[in-house]
């Protein structure tokens, strides 16, 4: 199977992340970090409660500092290093882990963290500091303007055009450390299985849409990525 591959798509989701510190969505008490996914992670929100969305996100991105990437970031860093053919990490996370790690051929479909999205003249730019003190935007002046630069529920995702050029092109699809919870992510296995490829999952337990999948392995990332990567490059 491995010697007809050449071109893959990795979906990483907060599953990655878990061994680094970051908590996942959708834990056993249904809260991120003590909040309703409603209340931080959608443009209402953001419009009756500006200075909770910021508080959340200034904390996550606060917390970017403390974590480092684990195996299976440093794993999928050495895949885009050394595969030969296509790759494209598509990536759910909005932190900054595939990157401190190495990878290069890398897209954020939800945003990131260490972005901010001027809502007075629609500049995008790299951002580390808080964003709840209402600071000006660099490149416009106004003053409480800036927001997350991150894919809130009800917005579309980014470059989706790319993804699905990219989807229906792949030999192999691999979705690592997702719930298989939210769209249109989730239907990506579909996507490329339909155009022809292998789809694999990595996983601590089955995922919601793990039927999709040509093959399901479990396990922690840090474990099943590393051991995943060494079979490609063993092989190509
Ligand atoms: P979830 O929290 O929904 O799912 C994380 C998945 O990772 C679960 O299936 C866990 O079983 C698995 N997992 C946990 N620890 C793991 C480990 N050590 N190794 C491997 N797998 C592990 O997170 P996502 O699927 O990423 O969107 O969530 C998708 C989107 O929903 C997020 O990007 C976010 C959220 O709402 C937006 O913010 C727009």
């Amino acid at each position: 199977m491995i010697d007809d591959i050449s071109n893959i798509v990795v979906l990483t989701g907060a599953g990655v992340s878990a061994e680094s510190g970051l908590a996942t969505f959708r834990g056993p008490d249904g809260l991120w970090e003590g909040h309703r996914v409603e209340d931080v992670c959608t443009p209402e929100a953001f419009r009756r409660d500006p200075a909770l969305v910021h508080a959340f996100y200034d904390a996550r991105r606060e917390k970017l500092k403390a974590v480092e990437a684990n195996a299976a970031h440093r794993a999928l860093a050495r895949l885009d290093a050394e595969w030969p053919g296509k790759l494209l990490i598509v990536t759910q996370n909005v932190d900054d882990l595939h990157e401190r790690a190495g990878a290069k051929r890398i897209l954020h479909m939800h945003g990131e963290l260490k972005s901010a999205w001027c809502l007075g003249c629609d500049a995008r730019m790299k951002w580390e500091e808080d964003l709840g003190s209402g600071p000006p935007c660099p490149a416009c002046g106004a003053c409480g303007r800036l927001r997350p630069d991150i894919v809130w529920f009800g917005e579309m995702p980014y470059e989706m055009e790319r993804i699905d050029r990219a989807l229906t092109g792949a030999d192999l699809f691999v979705s690592i450390g997702t719930s298989g919870a939210v769209y249109p992510a989730a239907g990506f296995v579909q996507t490329a299985r339909y155009a022809g490829a292998r789809t694999l999952e990595l996983n601590l337990e089955p995922s919601l849409g793990s039927y999709h999948f040509h093959e399901t392995r479990t396990g922690r990332a840090g474990e099943v990525v590393p051991a995943w990567v060494g079979e490609m490059l063993g092989a190509a």
